[in-house]
């Protein structure tokens, strides 16, 4: 492969395992953040691309607080509309493939089945619907593109559930947890994967275009993923809150959500090849992962600084 992978978001959680994934097994990424290369702002993006010549673009960067995208409609389709259209006119002028994060929210949660890619799109919210526009605007401007609906995002860094989840059983003796909501929980490491996956298929196969499904391998609510979260922490902590399981409509929030977010990621095992560990498995690692860096910190804060002076 000639030139890097170009990752726009990198701060966010899914950019920075990617950024540190592809930089563990070698392959050439430059990682962006918002700073580096705002994504509503062309002619910064326009200069990413000149100084760096990348062969394929990641777009990570959204706008993704769900609640808060009901007060802030301009922000949202500015980040995730507008910007996504600025990089695929870009990559569209370049003839560079581009890989687009999208995601469950596009559906409306009424199937009683897992969504397939062909499911008609039906978003509640803004944050869904600004999403469903980019994938509109990505296909009509871009025929080289991929773009992955993904589902419950969490892993080691970041802001997600299961470091919330983590730091409310730290502090509480009970906690009231979402339970008709279904989705698939996905790893960062996962998606990370997922991702490079794409790029190896892309570099020897110029046709490979599409939209596809990739999330975590099993289905759970907030209640489910929750109680896995809990009962591994405990095994660390001793710490054994309860997990009490309520209704969504007892969970007032600004935006409406989908009761059924489960993806069927099985187009994209098909087609390149990988598909995510069990969601229970990764649950597992990850809280190992975040207890081990807290008491690493903890106990680099105790240690006294060395006197080495006779
Ligand atoms: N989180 C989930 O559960 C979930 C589920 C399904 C799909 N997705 C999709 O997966 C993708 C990655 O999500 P994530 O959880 O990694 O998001 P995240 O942690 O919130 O990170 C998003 C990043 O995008 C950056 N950003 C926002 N606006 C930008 C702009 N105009 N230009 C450049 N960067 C900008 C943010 O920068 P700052 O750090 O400066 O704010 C942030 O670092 C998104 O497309 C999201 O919609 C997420």
């Amino acid at each position: 492969m000639n030139g890097p992978i170009i990752v726009f978001g990198a701060r966010g959680q899914v950019g920075r395992e990617l950024v540190s994934l592809a930089t563990a097994r070698g392959v050439p990424i430059v990682g962006l953040s918002r700073l580096d290369a705002d994504i509503t702002n062309e002619t910064t993006v326009r200069a990413a691309f000149d100084v760096h010549r990348p062969i394929v673009a990641v777009n990570t960067a959204a706008y993704t607080s769900i609640d808060r995208a009901e007060r802030e409609p301009e922000l949202v389709t500015a980040a995730n509309l507008m910007g996504p259209a600025i990089l695929a006119s870009i990559c569209a002028n370049l003839n560079v493939p581009l890989i687009h994060l999208s995601c469950d929210y596009v559906f409306n949660g009424a199937k009683k089945t897992a969504y397939v890619e062909s499911d008609k799109v039906g978003p509640l919210n803004v944050y869904g619907r600004s999403k469903a526009d980019a994938e509109a605007k990505i296909r009509e401007l871009l025929p080289r593109h991929v773009i992955l609906r993904t589902s419950m995002i969490y892993g080691a860094h970041g802001r997600n559930f299961l470091r919330n989840v983590l730091k409310l059983a730290s502090e509480r003796e009970e906690l009231r947890m979402v339970g008709d909501q279904i989705g698939c929980p996905t790893a960062t490491v996962d998606i990370a994967e997922a991702i490079l996956a794409v790029v190896r298929k892309l570099s020897t196969d110029a046709k490979t275009s599409g939209t596809f499904h990739f999330a975590g391998t099993g289905a759970t609510s907030w209640f489910g993923f929750a109680s896995e979260i809990v009962q591994r922490q405990a095994i660390f902590t001793g710490r054994t809150p309860k997990v009490v399981e309520i209704k969504l409509s007892e969970y007032p929030t600004s935006a409406s959500r989908p009761l059924n977010c489960e993806l069927d990621s099985s187009k994209f095992k098909q087609v390149f090849g990988y598909a995510a560990v069990p969601w229970q498995h990764r649950v597992a690692e990850i809280v190992a992962a975040v207890i081990a860096n807290a008491n690493r910190k903890t106990a680099q804060a105790a240690t006294p600084a060395t006197i080495t002076a006779k």
